[in-house]
C-alpha cells in the first residue's frame, strides 16, 4: 500500500503554542533541579529541539535511539540501537518522545531507566494514542490526545518520509 499525505491534523502554530505550555509546566515541575531530557531518535527531534529551548532549568541534553521488539515491555525487550552519553544514576530524567501508541517503548524505557538508577524517570510526548495502548503506562506530559490514526510530520514519518514538515498531518492511500 502506498500513502500521501490527507490533511493537516495539526497545525505547527498550535503546537509551538503548546509545547510553550509544557515547557512552563515542566520548569515548575523541576524547579531547582538538574534533569537530563533525554530525546528518543529520531522521531522526537523537532519537539524536543523546541522543547528544551522552552525548559527555563539547568538541563543535561542526551539523545537514545531504541526499537522495542516482541509482546514484552522489560528493558529485555528494548533494543538499544545507540544509547545515552550520561549516566542516569541519581538523576532526574525525562524521557522526550513523539508519540505514546501501545506504550511498549515508553515503558521499556522506563523500566532501563530505572535499572540504571536514574532518581525519577517521567515520559513527555508530544502526541498520545490512548486507544491503541497494550500495557499500563501514561505519559507524565501529553501535547495532543489523538484519535487511532497514522499520522506524520514534525518528527513523525512513514517509511522515513515526512519527518521535516512543520505541521501533524493524516495520511491516505493512493495508486
Ligand atoms: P509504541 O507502540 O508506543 O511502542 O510506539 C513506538 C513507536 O511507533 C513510536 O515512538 C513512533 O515512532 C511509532 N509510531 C506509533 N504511532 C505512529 C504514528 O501514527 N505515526 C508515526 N509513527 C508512529
Ligand atoms: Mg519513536
Amino acid at each position: 500500500m502506498n500513502y500521501t499525505l490527507d490533511k493537516i491534523l495539526i497545525n505547527g502554530e498550535k503546537i509551538q503554542q503548546r509545547i510553550r505550555e509544557m515547557g512552563a509546566q515542566i520548569t515548575r515541575d523541576y524547579a531547582g533541579k538538574q534533569p537530563i531530557a533525554v530525546c528518543t531518535l529520531r522521531g522526537a527531534i523537532p519537539f524536543y529541539a523546541d522543547l528544551i529551548r522552552v525548559m527555563d532549568l539547568p538541563v543535561t541534553v542526551d539523545t537514545i535511539t531504541v526499537s522495542s521488539y516482541g509482546s514484552g515491555t522489560t528493558s529485555g525487550n528494548l533494543k538499544i540501537i545507540t544509547d545515552m552519553r550520561s549516566d542516569v544514576k541519581g538523576r532526574d530524567v525525562i524521557i522526550v518522545d513523539d508519540i505514546v501508541d501501545t506504550g511498549r517503548t515508553s515503558l521499556a524505557m522506563v523500566n532501563m531507566l530505572k535499572e540504571r538508577g536514574a532518581r525519577s524517570v517521567t515520559i513527555c510526548a508530544l502526541l498520545d494514542k490512548p486507544s491503541r495502548r497494550v500495557v499500563d503506562i501514561e505519559g507524565d506530559y501529553v501535547g495532543f490526545t489523538i484519535p487511532d490514526e497514522f499520522v506524520v510530520g514534525y518528527g513523525l514519518d512513514w517509511d522515513e518520509k515526512y519527518r521535516n514538515l512543520p505541521h501533524v498531518y493524516t495520511l491516505k492511500s493512493c495508486e
